[in-house]
């Protein structure tokens, strides 16, 4: 069963630290909310869904910790300013605008009832429902998988990535568990942080699975081998018309999916769904530190003061995706009719 990424218990806040995984299974205590906007920054808790609900859980510490720090502050305002912060964490995922926005409309409400409790109750709940939403993914993509059907996945898109279900993996999960078919995976290691390799890789072995990694240029001569049956991704952002963010690489998976005639699937909830924007040449695009390209842990694989470009997401145009598995079921094209129904099930 995939693991527990982010959670609260008797109102303290925790997360496994997602950077030392598969070496280290260290789990922190998130006090304030500079420590979860780092821990977001840093990527100790990433992908999308999971993203969002640490944004949720940040805002709940600074109002707890001002509550007792100061007696009689202004919480509203203290609330407000923490969500403000954690949005400058990291642009792509939509899932932390979406997580902010409910928190924002906890605030509004303004019911007089204690506020430090009605922010963990909402961190609580946008955790379960995306639990919930993970799991109904994977009941729908399981109906596209039969067993003996090896999946092709980039970064990692699993428990990992969310409460602890996954989006692209759920599928898989579901099959494997309530369906006893055979499914195996390919995990792409996913440069230059190797959620592929680092993540994807842990949590399927701990999970039983039968999981291959490879070298991310080797996608496609895998697929041309005949060893893959289909892939399934995740996604940072949808726009309206189809068009998806994805961690870098995903646009050339497509790519040569599509030259060897492989079915290309997107696994998202409906909060990865941002139907403000019209297309992906609107989605805004993380460019990280230059030294997570020029070194690996630490260690430089290339000449000092190189010049590095290193955009974290890429976008893959919607005529590339065979369809998009949410929780309320299968969106085929076309999408931008597709993908709007979806919220009116
Ligand atoms: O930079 P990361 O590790 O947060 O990127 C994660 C991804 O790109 C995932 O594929 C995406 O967030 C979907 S997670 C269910």
């Amino acid at each position: 069963m995939p693991v527990k990424t982010i959670w609260s218990a008797n109102g303290d806040v925790f997360l496994l630290d997602q950077t030392l995984l598969p070496v280290r299974k260290e789990v922190l205590q998130i006090a304030t909310v500079e420590q979860m906007w780092d821990a977001i920054k840093k990527l100790r808790v990433r992908g999308a869904p999971a993203i969002g609900v640490a944004a949720a859980y940040g805002v709940y510490v600074a109002v707890k910790k001002e509550a007792l720090d100061n007696v009689g502050a202004d919480l509203v305002q203290v609330a407000r300013q923490a969500c403000d912060y954690l949005a400058t964490s990291r642009p792509t995922a939509v899932n932390l605008f979406w997580a902010l926005d409910r928190v924002r409309a906890e605030i509004a409400k303004n019911s007089g009832a204690d506020l430090t409790a009605r922010l963990l109750d909402l961190a609580d709940r946008i955790r379960t429902e995306d639990d919930v939403a993970c799991r109904e993914i994977g009941r729908h993509g399981a109906a596209l998988l039969k067993s003996g059907d090896t999946v092709l996945t980039h970064c990692n898109a699993g428990g990992l990535a969310t409460a602890s279900y996954g989006t692209a993996l759920a599928p898989v999960y579901y099959a494997t568990e309530e369906e006893k078919k055979h499914i195996a995976v390919y995990a792409d290691e996913t440069r230059p942080l190797l959620q592929g390799a680092r993540l994807t890789a842990w949590e399927l072995k701990e999970a039983g699975i039968p999981v291959t990694v490879i070298c991310d240029s080797m996608a496609a001569s895998v697929m041309r081998s005949g060893r893959i049956s289909l892939v399934i991704v995740g996604a940072d952002r949808i726009a309206a018309n189809g068009d998806f963010a994805n961690k870098i690489g995903t646009y050339m998976v497509a790519l040569a999916a599509r030259e060897h005639g492989i079915p290309f699937y997107v696994a998202a909830p409906l909060s990865t769904v941002d139907l403000a924007v019209p297309d992906g040449d609107a989605i805004p695009i993380e460019e990280r530190a230059s030294e997570e390209v020029s070194e690996i842990q630490g260690v430089a694989i290339a000449p000092d003061g190189v010049q590095v470009f290193n955009p974290a997401f890429d976008v893959t145009p919607h005529d590339f995706v065979t369809a998009f598995i949410t929780e309320k079921g299968i969106v085929q094209p076309p999408f931008a009719s597709g993908l709007k129904a979806q919220f009116f099930k």
